[in-house]
C-alpha cells in the first residue's frame, strides 16, 4: 500500500489542465492508480483525481460502499477512469454540499447537473460508458473538474445576498 500526499489549493497543479494519458501499457500507470485508490480509500474520500496527489494526467478513481463523510451517499462501484469524457443528459441542476481532499475542512454548496453519461477506459484500455445520477454523478463531475484545475471554491453559487440590489 502506498498512500501519497495530497497537495492542497496553493500548489499550481491543482490549477491546471491535466494531459491526457496516451501510453496504456505503462507500469508507471498501474502504480500510480493503485496508489490513488490507496490514498483516497486511507483518506476516507469518494473520489480522487491525479492532479491531487501532484500529477497532472487526466486519471479519476471514485467509488466506496458506504461513507463517514457522505452518509447519504449510494453506494458507487470502485472505478478507475481515464481519460474521462462527460455528456448532459438532463440540464437539471442540484446544490449539495461537497467537501474536498484537498481542501481539508471546507464544505461548498455546489450546483451539479442531476444526471450525466460519462465515458472513459480502465486501466487495461477497455472502454466504461454508464448513465448515472445522484452522489454517482456528482463525485464524477467533482473529480472531473479536478482535471481542468477547477476547485468547488470556483463553482459555488453567489450568496443570496448579493443576487439582486
Ligand atoms: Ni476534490
Amino acid at each position: 500500500m502506498a498512500v501519497r500526499e495530497i497537495i492542497t489549493l496553493e500548489h499550481s497543479i491543482l490549477h491546471n489542465v491535466a494531459h491526457e494519458v496516451c501510453d496504456f501499457d505503462s507500469n508507471d500507470l498501474e502504480l500510480l492508480v493503485r496508489d490513488m485508490i490507496d490514498t483516497m480509500q486511507f483518506n476516507g474520500g469518494l473520489g480522487l483525481a491525479a492532479p491531487q496527489i501532484g500529477v497532472e494526467l487526466r486519471i479519476i478513481v471514485f467509488g466506496y460502499e458506504c461513507s463517514a463523510r457522505y452518509p447519504d451517499a449510494d453506494p458507487v462501484p470502485l472505478t478507475v477512469l481515464i481519460n474521462p469524457k462527460l455528456k448532459l443528459v438532463t440540464t437539471e441542476q442540484v446544490v449539495a454540499s461537497e467537501g474536498c481532499l484537498s481542501l481539508p475542512g471546507a464544505r461548498y454548496d455546489v450546483s451539479r447537473y442531476a444526471e450525466i453519461q460519462y465515458s472513459g477506459y480502465n486501466l487495461n484500455g477497455g472502454e466504461i460508458i454508464r448513465s448515472v445520477c445522484g452522489y454517482h454523478a456528482r463525485v464524477v463531475q467533482h473529480e472531473y473538474d479536478h482535471l481542468d484545475g477547477v476547485l468547488i471554491g470556483n463553482r459555488v453559487k453567489l450568496p443570496r445576498s448579493l443576487e439582486a440590489i
